[in-house]
């Protein structure tokens, strides 16, 4: 089940710690975006598997994400989720999602519109950020394969910073999201009590 992830060495645990409030953006470089696209032409083959494949290993490796998720937190045999049709279905939405950032990273603003949009439903979803690093690192360990020799440290380090600045702008989303509830829900308790004082009176 290991898989070794080259480069400079980012683990899911370290990439979990460097994604704190003070970590600069991910930056990604014309060089990047380049290997992604070319990449990304093999690895569209093969969607639905790697979606299946990213997801036992997340809750493989991170028993608490599986949790999060209402249809598979009572699964205990991680075999049967390779042929589950939810989980089938949850990997390819979240591929498709991959899909979509590969296609606009030409114009990175719609990307980051799209990621601060997806941060914000993994409020609702109840995901919080302090899990988005894993994605990536199962992410490569399972296109790894499927590249073959295509596959390089350069390609690695394309692929870590893509998901970077993807998990970096969720974030955002997902704080968003939690200060707007916050405020609606003061807001709203503010607003009962003069209410409940004119009943009283
Ligand atoms: C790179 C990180 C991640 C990406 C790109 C991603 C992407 C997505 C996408 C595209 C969806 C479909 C619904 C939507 O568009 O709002 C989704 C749903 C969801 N995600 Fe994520 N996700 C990530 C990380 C996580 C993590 C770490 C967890 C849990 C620990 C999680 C939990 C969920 C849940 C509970 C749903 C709703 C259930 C469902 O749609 O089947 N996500 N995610």
């Amino acid at each position: 089940m290991g898989c070794a992830i080259s480069g400079s060495g980012l683990t899911p645990r370290t990439q979990e710690s460097r994604n704190t409030e003070d970590e600069s953006p991910a930056r990604l470089t014309p060089r990047h975006i380049h290997l992604i696209k070319e990449s990304w032409k093999v690895i569209q083959e093969d969607i639905a598997k790697v979606g299946i494949i990213m997801f036992v290993r997340l809750f493989e490796t991170h028993p608490e994400c599986k949790d999060v998720f209402f249809l598979f937190r009572d699964v205990e045999d991680l075999e049967r989720l390779r042929t589950n049709r939810e989980l089938r279905a949850h990997g390819l939405r979240v591929m498709s999602f991959i899909e979509k950032s590969v296609a606009r990273l030409d114009q990175l603003e719609r990307l980051e519109t799209l990621a601060l949009e997806l941060g914000k439903s993994h409020y609702r979803y109840n995901a919080p950020p302090k899990y988005y690093g894993y994605v990536g690192a199962e992410f490569i360990c399972a296109v790894q394969p499927i590249l073959k020799d295509k596959w390089t440290a350069e390609l690695e380090q394309a692929w870590k910073t893509l998901f970077q600045y993807v998990t970096g702008i969720m974030k955002e989303g997902y704080l968003e999201e939690e200060r707007t509830k916050r405020n609606v829900m003061l807001t709203t308790s503010t607003k009962e009590r003069p209410d409940k004082r004119n009943t009283m009176i």
